[in-house]
């Protein structure tokens, strides 16, 4: 097989004539375009959806041998958005009714040697025979080619696909079994299948003669295979060979179930903390190649910490799975939908196909514990249902089905109980009881919480983005607690683009734990701060007392996974936390890293200044910390008898007095807290607070290496304007001007202003090789460049 790379060069046109079709038409005057590609590229916020929504044309040349024509051609497109009408030179090949499958066929009958054109009609209009459409839904489809495009060249004789599942995996007889489907019958042909290790060597092989089948079983047995789980995601790979025809994949040995008891990753009890996410960015929706892709995938693991990611509501990209394979990072992927079902046949019977699809494609992934067979909150709808659940079962009988609900009892034909549970509104309690939400002896999963009951920015007040970050603790502590609940999937990743009946009326919902860019709200911390991965250590307040209403800041909290935190206070030692037993006191004690409270705000410091005893100190102190928190009519009808024992023994204005010097610091030189993180004796994490008195400008690119392979690449840049300990300043809003070389484009506006202190933007390569710089511009805060590195294979 030798796959031709057609993910450049085309011609885009934003409308759509018949004459567009024509082999002959000329199109010089269509847009120069790659692939992925966005129909159009839209604002940040504040847009009519319906500006996307068109029929567009794409065009491309392909020069075709006569050498090329003697094999079987295969077009592929891995994704476009929505009905795609394929037409090659002139005459219509195929077409496909669905925004995130891929699809394409044989095409040697519409092709000849030398040039040839593809045109595809791309209508991206939300047509109401196509799910997700026919009712409301609460996010944005898009528009274009927005996944790859290849033309395969096979022999005769090809394998079409090849799927393979592990069984036994916790015996000593662990096998793998591998289908091989064949595009005809190959009689007489010699088929070999075989393993090979992350090194390399083949660890099992067979040879079969072939009959005229054209699909073939053969089971492995590989004894001294390496599972795969999210600490060790250890991968294999299969290959089959016909002749001059090889097909590999990669898959992982793994026994992933859910049970009355919760969820089993190879036998071990593993409670799911995970996040839902939309695949879409801003300004160019789902358009986003590889790296982009993969980088979200690192986001969910490596910075929240999460063991699973929720494709909601849609087969995501090869490359997002292919990462979650290679990372340990465990998926839950399903069909495209939102609430609605339709009663049109075509709709209904897309939604099979899309059963189909999805399996088909991503049978192989280690990383997909559960087919979603179910249109995401959907009512009941048996018909339909128990198809597309057999339809599951048949295709892949090695996984179980899930089909994301939101009313209790509703009909339970999939194999998890997997449900939306919104009842969290910031108190007691943080998740319905299992019995009372229909899930009573089955297997349970929360699929989403939180989100649209509590929409959040990046640069709202403290408390209500703390209120964020605790309410996301709470149901992941809940989720912890309970036995029977396989764990909880928050909503979501990032904020995202959506449509007019959602969001905060400009075309944003602002459910996510990171803005849109990417960027970590507070609640990003809830998540990060529960993996063992790497040390973390934050601190929800930056303890501005006019931040707060009525000067009362609250309960203070640290989100942590360290042993000790060491406070400063102005930069002297005043306190020791143990944060083992600061969790005991924790209302999050069920999380592996409980969020404990600050309380202590003024630690030895009565001691060693005003030479309190020791129980007088603590008494003062506590009383203090709770004007803190509550104000002094709050501290009082709290604690009356250590109020009227810390007013008897030192008078109001004593008390004021040691207010204003220990805990709001007010007149004070400086006012900060520092607080190190240890384990063992080592500082591991650190982090400061206290009052602004000097902005930084901070570039963060997430890579300096960019590289052109099957498709244009992407980098992140982050830009962050911090105060002099690094926060992120919540109410900056300053303007910034990105400029690049000629061998980098920036994707979106080049002027614009920080949202909370904080942005990305990415750059998107060119075809050009090279060093290519890219500067940042503030006008208050100076120039700052960086260079990219960029190579292309
Ligand atoms: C759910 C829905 C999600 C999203 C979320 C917002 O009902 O499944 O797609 O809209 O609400 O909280």
């Amino acid at each position: 097989m030798r796959a031709h790379n057609l993910n450049f060069d085309w011609q885009y046109q934003p409308d759509f004539k018949e004459e567009y079709l024509l082999k002959d038409f000329d199109d010089k005057d269509f847009a120069k375009v790659n692939i992925p590609h966005t129909n159009l590229e839209l604002p940040y916020n504040n847009f009519a959806e319906s500006s996307y929504q068109f029929v567009s044309t794409y065009r491309k040349n392909i020069t075709v041998t006569k050498e090329m024509l003697e094999k079987r051609l295969v077009l592929e497109f891995e994704g476009a958005a929505v009905f795609s009408e394929v037409f090659i030179n002139g005459k219509f090949a195929f077409s496909h009714k669905g925004a995130y499958t891929k699809f394409g066929q044989e095409v040697n009958e519409f092709l000849e040697v030398g040039e040839n054109v593809i045109a595809v009609k791309l209508d991206s209009t939300e047509r109401e025979e196509i799910p997700p459409f026919g009712g409301v839904v609460d996010y944005l489809v898009y528009g274009g080619i927005y996944r790859e495009v290849y033309l395969y060249e096979y022999e005769q004789n090809y394998i079409k696909m090849l799927h393979v599942h592990t069984e036994d995996v916790l015996t000593r007889k662990p096998k793998a079994i591998a289908t091989v489907y064949l595009n005809q019958p190959a009689a007489g042909k010699d088929l070999t299948v075989w393993i090979t290790d992350k090194a390399g060597a083949a660890i099992a092989s067979q040879t079969i003669t072939l009959g005229e089948d054209t699909t073939v079983s053969c089971k492995f047995d590989t004894p001294d295979i390496k599972l795969w789980d999210c600490e060790n995601p250890n991968l294999y790979t299969i290959t089959a060979k016909l002749e001059n025809e090889k097909r590999s994949d990669r898959f992982g040995y793994r026994e992933a179930v859910f049970k009355r008891k919760g969820f089993y990753l190879n036998g071990k009890l593993t409670k799911i903390r995970g996040l839902n996410r939309h695949q879409s960015f801003p300004y160019v929706g789902n358009a986003m190649p590889a790296s982009a892709q993969i980088a979200d995938a690192d986001l969910c693991k490596f910075k929240l910490g999460l063991n699973l990611a929720r494709t909601s509501h849609y087969p995501n990209s090869k490359h997002f799975l292919n990462r979650c394979d290679e990372i340990g990072l465990l998926v839950f992927t399903e069909i495209p939908g939102w609430q609605f079902v339709s009663k049109l046949p075509e709709w209904r019977q897309l939604v099979l196909q899309d059963v189909e699809d999805m399996i088909q494609t991503d049978y192989n992934h280690p990383s997909i514990i559960l087919w979603g067979v179910r249109i995401n909150e959907s009512g009941d709808d048996g018909e339909l249902y128990t198809k597309t659940n057999k339809l599951a079962r048949e295709l892949d009988p090695s996984r179980q089905t899930g089909g994301v609900r939101v009313i209790p009892f509703s009909q339970f034909l999939e194999d998890v109980y997997t449900t939306n549970d919104f009842t969290h509104s910031g108190k007691k309690p943080a998740l319905l009881p299992k019995t009372i939400n229909g899930g009573i002896g089955k297997p349970y999963l929360v699929t989403e919480h939180n989100g649209h009951m509590f929409p959040t920015k990046t640069y709202d007040y403290e408390g209500k983005r703390q209120s964020q970050a605790l309410r996301h603790a709470r149901v992941l502590d809940t989720a912890y607690r309970k036995n029977g609940t396989s764990g909880a999937i928050g909503w979501c990743m990032s904020d995202y683009n959506t449509h007019k009946d959602f969001g905060s009326g400009d075309k944003i919902c602002y459910h996510g734990v990171t803005d849109m860019f990417r960027c970590n709200k507070m609640a990003a911390w809830t998540y990060a701060s529960q993996s063992n991965d790497k040390p973390f250590l934050e601190c929800s307040s930056n303890f501005e007392i006019g931040d707060h209403a009525g000067g009362k800041v609250g309960d203070v909290y640290f989100f942590t996974n360290v042993e000790t935190i060491k406070v400063y206070k102005n930069d002297e030692y005043i306190n020791t936390i143990d944060v083992k037993k600061a969790c005991k006191k924790s209302k999050y004690k069920h999380l592996p890293h409980p969020i404990i409270s600050f309380d202590d705000l003024i630690g030895n410091q009565l001691e060693v200044k005003e030479g309190f005893s020791k129980s007088k100190a603590n008494r003062i102190k506590k009383f203090i910390s709770l004007i803190f928190k509550h104000g002094t009519f709050g501290a009082i009808i709290r604690k009356p008898i250590t109020a009227a024992i810390s007013a008897m023994s030192m008078g109001i204005t004593g008390i004021t007095d040691i207010f204003g010097r220990y805990a709001s610091t007010w007149g004070s030189e400086q006012n900060n807290y520092r607080f190190e993180g240890l384990i063992g004796d080592e500082v591991v994490a650190s982090c400061q607070k206290g009052s602004i008195n000097k902005k930084v400008l901070v570039v963060k690119p997430d890579t300096l290496k960019l590289n052109e392979g099957n498709t244009y690449d992407v980098a992140r840049v982050e830009v962050n304007i911090t105060s002099q300990y690094g926060n992120v300043l919540p109410y900056e809003s300053g303007t910034l001007t990105v400029s690049a070389d000629s061998g980098l484009e920036i994707i979106g506006p080049k002027n614009f202003a920080v949202i909370g202190g904080q942005r990305a933007f990415w750059v998107k390569t060119t075809g050009q090789t090279g060093n290519f710089k890219v500067t940042v511009e503030s006008e208050e805060l100076g120039t700052q460049t960086i260079t990219f590195n960029v190579t292309k294979n």
